[in-house]
């Protein structure tokens, strides 16, 4: 979604905007602009496109101590200058950035009458009607903007400065993130920690409803009747060295190669090898608690959503406990029924998208328990859940997850042999999935030695127009996720099937054009995924098998092998997994593609 910057001290503003737009550009780039107040004028720029090309219209000095910017995600109107934030009041004496969407806006057009707008946006009417509230009732940019947002249908996370107020910010939050960072002398906000950990290791979450004023020596924050917030800051976690790009070419490819010490992260601390258990400390559920459970719901978003069907699949396999996963953006609208005995799962690398928050509160509504799983510390669904699991993956800047996801498999495996030793797995098995886990770090790092291997695939189909991924029960949710990696980051058309599924329609679209990638896990149903192969292989398509068998007649029916290393059940998934994300990777490579922020996509989706 957009990315907000905002900055008031003793520095100059703009080089700290523009650093801090640089940060948030994956949350969303398909503008970017920046506004400043100084002697009592509010001057902007923006431009569609880049960074860059906004920066290729800054002059070359800008003096001002106070500032705002944004990188925007389109929702309301195309990518252009006009529509790009920061909007301006009529009198340009005034300027907002807004993330998120106004759903009332023609009633607030309406009610505001005759304004030449500049733009196709819903945001700009905020500047409209803060610049008018402020005119009408002779009142502070704050007190403008608590009248104003009492008036708002939608979700929002704003900054506004005025030419009247020329250090303060004003800011406020209601669906879309928003952090206050704390300076000696200065102060700053972003949607994003990532653009703060270079100023800053204190910071505020905003919450809901809530109002924000900064100024260079500090902050208040207030709800909307005025009344006092009362917040507590936070130390940030992760440093500015972990957002960097590592020296490799792509963001994307450093999060790829780093997935071995990702994952010894997520479960360092965790394993108990005394009970042969898992140790997780955050659930907030005793041993009885455990025992309640009758049945797991896991929700999620996009690759999130396969994380937690590949969790479900390892969480029934090993507690017996009926679990299954459906995507977050759908549960609200089905009116579901919340269920005393059941535990509910949710599942974000950000924390904070929009559908998996609203899922989470619906089922808290109805008085259900929630687990949250987040690696982004601090978020808002880790903030609003009954209990979680933190991943530890480290900032995940590509839009493309892989790191999280990997992450996201390590912490269900976790609560597998969590819930699975609470009752029928013996601790001989319970030792067995600990050395399991344990050894995945190093045979992803073997995963990872096959990339020059696995590219030279990858380049043979690169052209392909259409792939397709296919798998057998657990194999299915890896052979989603791998075609998921594909289609976003190559533009490739990719899509999966379960492997019995094929014959029910889709081999009618199987041809020699069609690349198919079949994962082929050692287990009992391994025959049976071998008749798959010959299926594929009668309609003369490619086939690229990924597998950790030494089967021959995988060596015999498919074009291309990628074997990784033999490993137990619970963590097949994760391992294979990391083929296919480099397969993606130098698909998308090969391609020429945007590979860390793809057309149309945004880090984090904090807007329905
Ligand atoms: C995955 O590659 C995508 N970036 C997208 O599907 C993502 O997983 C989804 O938007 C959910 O995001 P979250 O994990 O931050 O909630």
């Amino acid at each position: 979604m957009c990315g907000i910057i905002a900055y008031t001290g003793h520095q100059q503003a703009a080089p700290i905007l523009i650093d801090g737009l640089r940060r948030l550009e994956y949350r969303g780039y398909d503008s970017a602009g920046i506004s400043v107040v100084s002697r009592k004028k509010v001057r902007t720029w923006k431009a569609s496109g880049k960074i860059a090309v906004l920066e290729s219209r800054l002059p070359e000095s800008i003096n001002a101590n106070c500032g705002i910017g944004h990188t925007r995600w389109a929702t309301h109107g195309a990518p252009t200058d006009e529509n790009a934030h920061p909007h301006n009041s009529a009198d340009e004496t005034l300027t907002i950035v807004h993330n998120g969407i106004i759903e009332n806006v023609d009633a607030l057009k309406a009610r505001l009458g005759d304004v030449e707008y500049q733009s196709e946006t819903d945001s700009e009417v905020l500047a409209h009607l803060l610049s008018h509230t402020m005119d009408l009732n002779n009142c502070s940019l704050v007190d403008a903007m608590r009248e104003v947002l009492t008036r708002i249908v939608g979700t929002y996370g704003i900054a506004a400065i005025s030419s009247a107020e020329s250090e303060k910010i004003i800011l406020a939050r209601s669906g879309s993130p928003v952090i206050i960072g704390i300076g000696e002398g200065e102060m700053l906000a972003a949607s994003d920690m990532s653009a703060l950990s270079r100023y800053t290791r204190e910071v505020v979450h905003l919450d809901d409803g809530e109002v924000a004023e900064l100024t260079p020596d500090g902050f208040a924050v207030t709800k909307l009747d005025a009344s006092p917030a009362d917040k507590s800051s936070m130390t940030l976690v992760n440093n500015l060295e972990d957002y960097d790009r590592g020296g490799y070419d792509h963001y994307l490819y450093r999060e790829i190669v780093d997935q071995p010490d990702t994952v010894r992260r997520t479960i360092s601390g965790r394993l108990d090898k005394r009970f042969n258990t898992a140790h997780l400390g955050g659930l907030n559920m005793d041993p009885r608690d455990l025992l309640q459970v009758q049945r797991i719901k896991i929700l999620g978003c996009g690759s999130a959503l396969y994380a937690g069907m590949s969790g479900a699949s390892m969480i029934e396999s090993l507690s017996r406990i009926p679990c299954d996963a459906e995507p977050a953006a759908e549960f609200r609208y089905r009116n579901p029924v919340i269920e005393a005995n059941t535990l509910y799962i949710v599942v974000s690398q950000s924390g904070e998208t929009f559908d998996t928050l609203a899922a989470t509160r619906e089922i808290q509504r109805k008085g259900g328990f929630v687990l949250g799983i987040v690696n982004s510390v601090g978020s808002t669904i880790a903030r609003e859940v009954d209990g979680g699991i933190y991943m530890h993956a480290g900032p995940e800047v590509s839009v493309a997850s892989t790191k999280a996801f990997t992450a996201m498999l390590s912490v269900f495996a976790l609560l597998a042999i969590l819930f699975g030793r609470a009752r029928d797995v013996s601790p001989q098995r319970g030792a067995q999935l600990l050395k399991a886990l344990e050894d995945a770090p190093d045979k992803i790092a073997d995963v990872l030695a096959l990339e020059t291997h696995i590219a030279s695939i990858a380049n043979k189909h690169a052209k392909c127009h259409s792939a397709f991924f296919i798998g057998r029960t657990a194999a299915f949710t890896v052979a989603l996720e791998g075609a998921q990696k594909l289609k976003e980051i190559s533009y490739i058309h990719a899509e999966a099937y379960p492997a019995s599924e094929l014959k029910h329609g889709p081999l009618a679209l199987v041809t020699s054009k069609t690349p198919c990638v079949v994962i082929l896990p050692e287990s009992e149903l391994l025959e049976k995924s071998l008749g798959t192969l010959e299926e594929i292989k009668a309609r003369s398509a490619p086939v690229i098998a990924v597998t950790d068998s030494d089967n021959s007649r995988i060596d015999k029916l498919a074009d291309d092998v990628i074997r990784v290393p033999r490993s137990d059940e619970l963590v097949q998934g994760m391992i294979m997994g990391v083929a296919l994300q480099i397969y993606a990777y130098h698909s998308a490579v090969a391609l020429g593609r945007d590979v860390d922020q793809p057309r149309n996509l945004a880090k984090s989706v904090t807007v329905e």
